[in-house]
């Protein structure tokens, strides 16, 4: 099994407060990670670090077996064209129809590129996630699950190698999270995309996941199989779910 990303002892948090603490995990390639863990225990502060909107305070984070210089400007932007993010509450930015929030990404990384090839790009991405028809709304006349539809049309424009999605059907109904699954899916069966996704759906969890990582007290409190979850009699992984 290929790695995509590994952890080394990471300690992670913001000015005056350590949230993760010697965290240590890896994110194997053409898999589907799902990270759970209460709410506040620093999934997103996770996603953030990893991909440099927050410095570590200390370890290191690995992408392909090469240790992240988050002070090397060429180092990051690499990181940024191969990275998806579908931030937990959308980043979509309210003053740009859903066609120009999705082309974001090519108008930063690849700016001399031909308008033609950005067009097909950006109707191909909206088509796959079923938005075509709505290419010039506003994010404000999006319903919850069109919006998140949306960011995640935008993590996927630059085809990367690994999509973060952070609580992508949270909020929405069961019909329409099953289809968010299922596109999931579909971006790791169909294009081999690697996932990493913060969600606290137990059907989600059981369906996508190949790996299942829960954190406690900043640390990686289990790493394995869904099934194998429910075969540990822990008492913090029963009073989870219990509670979901
Ligand atoms: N910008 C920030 N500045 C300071 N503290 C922050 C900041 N963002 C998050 N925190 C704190 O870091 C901790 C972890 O937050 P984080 O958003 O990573 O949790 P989470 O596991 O994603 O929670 P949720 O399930 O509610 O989304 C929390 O205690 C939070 O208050
Ligand atoms: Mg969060």
């Amino acid at each position: 099994m290929e790695e995509i990303i590994r952890t080394e002892d990471l300690c992670a948090g913001y000015e005056g407060s350590v949230v993760l603490k010697e965290l240590n995990f890896i994110i194997n390639k053409g898999e589907i990670t799902v990270i759970l863990g209460k709410s506040g225990c620093g999934k997103s502060t996770i996603l953030k670090t990893i991909i440099g909107l927050i410095p570590p305070i200390s370890g290191d984070i690995y992408f392909y077996k090469k240790k992240m210089d988050y002070l090397s400007e060429s180092s990051v932007n690499n990181l940024y064209r191969r990275i998806g993010v579908l931030f937990q509450n959308n980043a979509l930015l309210n003053s740009l129809n859903l066609y120009d929030n999705v082309s974001i990404p090519i108008k930063m990384h690849y700016p001399e590129l031909q308008k033609e090839i950005e067009k097909e790009m950006v109707f191909s991405t909206l088509s796959q996630v079923g938005l075509l028809k709505s290419y010039n709304k506003f994010p404000s006349q999006l319903s919850g699950g069109m919006r998140k539809r949306a960011a995640l049309a935008r993590s996927m424009i630059l085809d990367p190698d690994i999509i973060f999605c952070d609580e992508p059907t949270t909020g929405l109904d069961p019909i329409t999270a099953h289809g968010l699954d299922e596109l999931m899916l579909n971006l790791k069966n169909i294009f081999g995309i690697t996932l990493v996704v913060v969600t606290h759906e137990l059907r989600s969890i059981e369906k996508i996941s190949d790996k299942v990582i829960v954190l406690k007290d900043g640390a990686v409190h289990f790493s394995g199989k869904y099934d194998k979850l429910f075969t540990l009699n822990d008492s913090f992984i029963n009073k989870f779910f219990l509670k979901e």
